[in-house]
């Protein structure tokens, strides 16, 4: 098969599809890649690189898109991608449909063969192609919680270990899933007194079982959470509600009783956000400050972070990308049930129970 990655146009975004190690993989298994020029650059992946590594370089996006059987992306295709789409076309990307009526109709009326990362889902109901993203934004989630804690960022002026004498910050961490986890290995490992708060008994009793008296756990109560924000210097938003918008669990009337310049890294943020005050940012002006309190709310927080969230994300993707290349979707999609969840729309209809409801469009059972 043909694979292709281009340059991601939209805003801010500089991840590419395909890392150079990738592009081996689908070589090794018999197919030929082809780039656009300087796909990767953005992710510290030079031209170079990726000759070496066997594809062929084409100067343009719309080369790219044309020559390929499958396109390997980033994000879904913006407007001016849309005249890209065709009949029989494989696009292997985050898509999010359902809050994209537009792409869509413009994948349908194509029959664009589209494959949804976030929907591909393993047997236990994990998502292995979303997991990678929630690593880096809990992790880097920690690292900003902290950066925005000192005074010349606007915060309290907390160093976030203390010193010998003198308190460590004092952290909540509300939702213990991937985010919440991932957010409090940093923490623990910088010092800061946690506090890891979810209504998931059983995620709560194993995060003691693993740090013991290192950290606190709690019941995510509307009191229990009321309380440790009040306290807390740092709080970080981890809660994902399946298919829904994110309960704002953390009220405006609690400013009052923190301590000017703390901070809220509110990274569900993606799903509406956790605070009453919420409201998506971008990297190039990541904060606002309301009633004293710092909210950290970039939607995108991996696109901080692109060469780390390329590796991570092609660590996740290239499995089932080489059954769809070597097998064929039909057969590829047979095989494996996590890769079949994933097919969002097939030869002109929605697949998708979710995206289908989201527009009130048929359904087809694949
Ligand atoms: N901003 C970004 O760049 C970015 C990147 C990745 C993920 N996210 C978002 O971060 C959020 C968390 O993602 P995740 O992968 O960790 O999800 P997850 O499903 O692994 O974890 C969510 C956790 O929230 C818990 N929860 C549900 N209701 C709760 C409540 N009332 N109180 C406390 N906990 C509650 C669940 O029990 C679960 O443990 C999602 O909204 C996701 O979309 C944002």
């Amino acid at each position: 098969m043909i694979i292709g990655t281009v340059k991601e146009v939209k805003n801010n975004e500089f991840r590419v599809g395909l890392t150079p190690s990738s592009v081996k993989e689908y070589i090794h298994h018999g197919h030929s890649v082809l780039f656009e020029m300087n796909a990767g650059v953005n992710s510290g992946f030079s031209n170079e690189d990726y000759i070496n590594a066997g594809a062929k370089m084409l100067k343009t996006a719309s080369e790219v898109w044309n020559a390929s059987e499958m396109i390997v992306k980033v994000k879904e295709p913006l407007e001016s991608e849309f005249g890209y789409l065709r009949e029989g076309l494989l696009l292997y990307t985050y898509l999010h449909l359902a809050a994209n009526e537009p792409l869509t109709k413009a994948l349908i009326e194509s029959k664009t063969q589209s494959i949804a990362y976030e929907t591909i889902e393993l047997e236990d109901g994990s998502l292995p192609c979303l997991k990678p993203m929630s690593e880096v934004a809990g992790r880097l989630g920690a690292i900003e919680g902290a950066k925005y804690l000192e005074k010349p960022f606007g915060g309290s002026g907390v160093l976030i270990s203390g010193v010998p004498g003198v308190d460590q910050a004092k952290v909540a961490i509300i939702g213990a899933g991937v985010v919440g986890e991932n957010a409090l290995k940093m923490l623990v490992g910088m010092g800061a007194r946690v506090t890891v708060l979810d209504i998931n008994l059983k995620k709560l009793t194993y995060l003691d079982d693993l740090y013991g008296n290192r950290i606190q756990t709690m019941y995510s109560s509307s009191d229990n959470i009321e309380r440790c924000v009040k306290e807390s210097d740092l709080v970080i938003g981890a809660v994902l509600l399946p298919g829904a918008k994110a309960p704002k669990l953390i009220k405006r009337s609690y400013y009052k009783d923190m301590r000017p310049g703390s901070v809220i890294v509110d990274v569900a943020i993606d799903q509406g956000g956790s605070t009453e005050v919420s409201k998506a940012t971008y990297h190039d002006n990541p904060i606002y400050v309301v009633d004293g309190i710092i909210h950290y709310t970039v939607a995108n927080m991996p696109g901080a972070v692109p060469r780390t969230s390329t590796i991570a994300l092609n660590n996740a993707t290239l499995k089932y990308g080489l059954l769809i290349a070597d097998d064929g979707l039909d057969i590829a999609m047979n095989r494996s049930e996590p890769l079949k969840k994933g097919v969002n729309v097939y030869q002109g209809h929605c697949t998708c129970p979710g995206v289908c409801e989201a527009f009130d469009i048929p359904l087809m059972e694949i």
